[in-house]
């Protein structure tokens, strides 16, 4: 198992609090991690600071053996992390193929002037391009077919817009592709097809870390799940070794629950 992803003691601190605490993990080529815990416990600031958004305060992150700590965003996207957010980040008003399109890697090999002059090299690179974005869409089997890729984003149903979310992200032909609670806000059939729709990106050779609140979404997708609270890994394993870890109990349900239901 190759290692894709290296967290090496990484904290990154908002003033005096350390949202990120130390934190150290390893995700495995082709295999999907959850990263679960309460609310305030560190999941986005630890993504965050992988994709770029925050330097840590110290600490190391590797890409495949290569530093890719304290580079700007889109350093990191170019060095093949892609990421979604917590909240949706589509452009409402562009379709929903040249949503996909924008994912994309600063393109043309072309350059600007041969852009400007639309010369046949340009054109052949660009329609590359959306054939490659029509591939993508494919992947979501019925949801993104034939005319739906030239509506517009916004004319999308709230699962379908997560859905291009995770299109667009793949767009980048990432390395390594981080879901920041992809189902939230679904109801429970649009959560299963999603969490499907996941392992499928698994089967293809994708490798996937998730934040993720829907423990049946966690059970059901997981390789194996990290554990947070303030900052900290309180536990790492199988869903069923993390979920039941007497830690992971108390700062899910506070300590006095936790001795009662020991
Ligand atoms: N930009 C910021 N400025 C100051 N504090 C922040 C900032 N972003 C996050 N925090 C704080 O850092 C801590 C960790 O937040 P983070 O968003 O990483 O939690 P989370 O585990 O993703 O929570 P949730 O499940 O609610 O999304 C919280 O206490 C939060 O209030
Ligand atoms: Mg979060």
């Amino acid at each position: 198992m190759d290692a894709i992803l290296e967290l090496q003691g990484v904290s990154m601190s908002f003033g005096g609090l350390k949202a990120v605490d130390n934190l150290s993990f390893t995700i495995n080529e082709n295999e999907i991690v959850s990263i679960i815990g309460p609310n305030g416990s560190g999941k986005t600031t630890t993504f965050n600071v992988i994709s770029g958004l925050y330097e840590p305060d110290s600490g190391e992150i590797l890409l495949k053996g290569e530093s890719v700590a304290g580079l700007r965003p889109d350093a990191v996207h170019d060095k093949g992390i892609s990421r979604t957010f917590q909240s949706l980040r589509l452009f409402s008003n562009m379709s929903v193929l040249d949503n996909v399109l924008v994912g994309m890697h600063s393109v043309t090999d072309s350059g600007v002037l041969a852009s400007m002059l639309r010369l046949p090299k340009v054109r052949r690179e660009e329609q590359a391009m959306r054939e490659r974005a029509q591939e993508i869409l494919e992947m979501f089997p019925g949801r993104f077919s034939g005319p739906r890729q030239q509506q517009p984003a916004f004319s999308l149903s709230y699962a379908n817009r997560r859905r291009l979310e995770i299109a667009r992200a793949l767009a980048s032909d990432p390395t390594l592709l981080m879901l920041d609670e992809p189902v939230a806000g679904m109801n429970p059939m649009e959560s299963h097809e999603v969490m499907e729709q996941i392992k499928i990106l698994r089967d293809k050779g994708y490798t996937i870390v998730m934040i993720e609140h829907d423990m049946h979404v966690v059970e059901g997708v997981s390789d194996r799940v990290i554990a947070m609270d303030h900052g900290v890994k309180i536990a790492e394993g199988t869903y069923h070794e993390v979920a039941n870890d007497p830690q992971v109990v108390e700062a899910y349900l506070g300590k006095r629950a936790a001795e009662a239901t020991a």
